[in-house]
């Protein structure tokens, strides 16, 4: 089984199994320039967890691409939906083709582990990014325990690694975006940079 089928297995019980804190969620959002009439990219969305709280941010003339390579996760981000600012794609963010420089935030929320080439997937995701625009890699739990779930959450996840904050930065560097904020503390991972520009 690949990680695609993996999450398509998980996708009804997620939203019981994943407890999601959402005082943290909104901790993490704080630290993301996001305004009125925003494009976000919500790259693996699953079932959609961030969804309802970026749509306030964003309002009436906001939009989110909400994408994930798993079609159950998507079918159910989709039934919990009501709003037509968003757009649910089934895919691999890291090769659909979206269009460059369109998106005001790019958010990997609790998704970053899966990706085989970081320093790749942060080069494709900051393409995505309008200049100006912001890249976060995030997680509403420690690093140590994002890695250690992966270990035990089955063989197709167990070597989902969650990189260091200055790693991460590197990566960002290498790309051509900047670092503005991180915190990767017993309570959270994030990392967030900017594209220069605008
Ligand atoms: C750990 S889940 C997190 C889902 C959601 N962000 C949350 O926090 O509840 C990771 C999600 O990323 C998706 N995913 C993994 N690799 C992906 C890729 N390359 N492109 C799009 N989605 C991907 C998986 O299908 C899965 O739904």
């Amino acid at each position: 089984m690949g990680q695609r089928e993996f999450f398509d297995r998980m996708a009804e019980t997620w939203d019981r199994v994943c407890q999601h804190d959402p005082g943290k969620i909104i901790e993490i959002l704080d630290m993301v320039d996001l305004r009125p009439g925003d494009a976000i990219l919500d790259v693996g969305t699953g079932t959609g967890i961030l969804i309802p709280f970026l749509l306030p941010r964003i309002g009436p003339n906001g939009a989110i691409t909400a994408i994930d390579i798993s079609e159950n996760m998507i079918a159910v981000a989709r039934r919990k939906c009501r709003s037509d600012a968003v757009e649910f794609m089934v895919g691999d963010v890291l090769t659909t083709e979206l269009p460059p420089a369109s998106f005001d935030a790019v958010i990997c929320y609790s998704v970053f582990p899966h990706f085989n080439d970081k320093e790749q997937s942060i080069a494709r995701l900051g393409s995505y990014l309008k200049p100006g625009g912001e890249l976060v890699v995030c997680h509403s739990q420690s690093r140590d325990e994002i890695n250690q779930r992966h270990k035990s959450a089955g063989a197709e996840v167990a070597s989902d690694n969650l990189p260091d904050a200055s790693e991460i930065v590197r990566y960002f560097v290498l790309t051509g975006i900047g670092p503005k904020s991180i915190i990767d503390d017993e309570r959270m991972f994030v990392v967030v940079g900017r594209k220069p520009g605008a």
